[in-house]
């Protein structure tokens, strides 16, 4: 297992492997590495006979008032988990290797990002589909693998795959949670043990939520009403949205009558949390 820095590096053993007949899987990560990127490691081992994780915290998917500073970085760490999981190559380069001075070109999307963290983070899926792009372009991967824990940057990635003819396959995984069912995120980190502990009103919620799915609710209004009553109730939260969005458009509805997705933000603390399901996954 290597780590390197460059883009010429990463199409050099790219090159190589293609010239052997290899397939490769890509596993585009911001570093700190936990369980949930272990099993789309473990993912791309499985399907492709090379794997290349891109470990690079992304400026360009930053609000100014958001954790780019803080967000937590340990690419030796990184590099034992990505080897003990039979990734094959990190490519880490520094910020000034993915956007050289004059960088001026952008991926943006008009639909699909309007709602959810869209509307929180006005910049956040411009910068994640320009990144995402440029590392399909250096990879040119066979099969990209990204978390369902990110719901709407799934929905995003497969829409600008599909719009901008980019020939890779796009694998989703599903959420991994800590054992008490908070779902793993590197921003974890960032909580102390009071807001540890509250931190759980997302799985809860999401339970309270699957439940009344699974009994036959049909009305978005009443379970987000009962998810939102059962987070309020915890001081340390603060709901940023709950919502329910059609799958396909991420547009709000009413009632569920279609494959839906029932997604939420929440601020504990300062961190900012996210969880989500699938209702076709009830
Ligand atoms: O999901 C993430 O960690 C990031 O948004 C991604 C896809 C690696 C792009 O920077």
């Amino acid at each position: 297992m290597r780590v390197v820095k460059t883009i010429d590096e990463v199409r050099r053993q790219v090159k190589e492997w293609r010239a052997q007949g290899l397939t490769v899987g890509l596993v585009p990560t911001m570093g700190y590495l936990h369980e949930g990127h272990a099993s789309l490691i473990d993912a791309s081992h499985r399907d492709n006979d090379r794997t290349v994780v891109s470990d690079f915290v992304n400026p360009m998917q930053f609000g100014p008032t958001e954790d780019l500073e803080s967000y937590p970085r340990d690419i030796e760490h990184d590099a034992a988990l990505v080897e003990a999981h039979g990734g094959d190559l990190i490519f880490h380069p520094e910020p000034e290797e993915m956007y050289h001075e004059g960088f001026s070109s952008f991926v943006d999307m008009t639909v699909l990002t309007q709602e959810l963290c869209g509307l929180s983070r006005p910049v956040h899926f411009r910068g994640v589909c320009t990144v995402v792009s440029k590392l399909f372009n250096i990879v040119k991967p066979d099969r990209a693998y990204f978390g369902k824990k990110d719901a709407q940057q799934l929905a995003v990635i497969r829409h600008m795959v599909d719009d901008l003819n980019m020939d890779i396959e796009i694998i989703g995984c599903p959420i991994i949670r800590e054992a008490d069912g908070l779902a793993k995120s590197s921003r974890n980190t960032y909580l102390n043990a009071d807001e540890r502990k509250a931190a759980l009103v997302l799985s809860q919620a999401i339970a309270i939520g699957k439940d009344m799915v699974k009994n036959g609710e049909k009305d978005c209004a009443a379970i987000i009403g009962s998810m939102k009553q059962h987070i309020e109730a915890e001081p340390l939260a603060r709901i940023d949205y709950v919502k329910i969005v059609d799958c396909a458009t991420m547009q709000q509805i009413e009632k569920l009558d279609r494959p839906a997705l029932c997604a939420m933000a929440v601020y504990i603390g300062k961190t900012r949390l996210i969880d989500n399901f699938f209702t076709e996954d009830v």
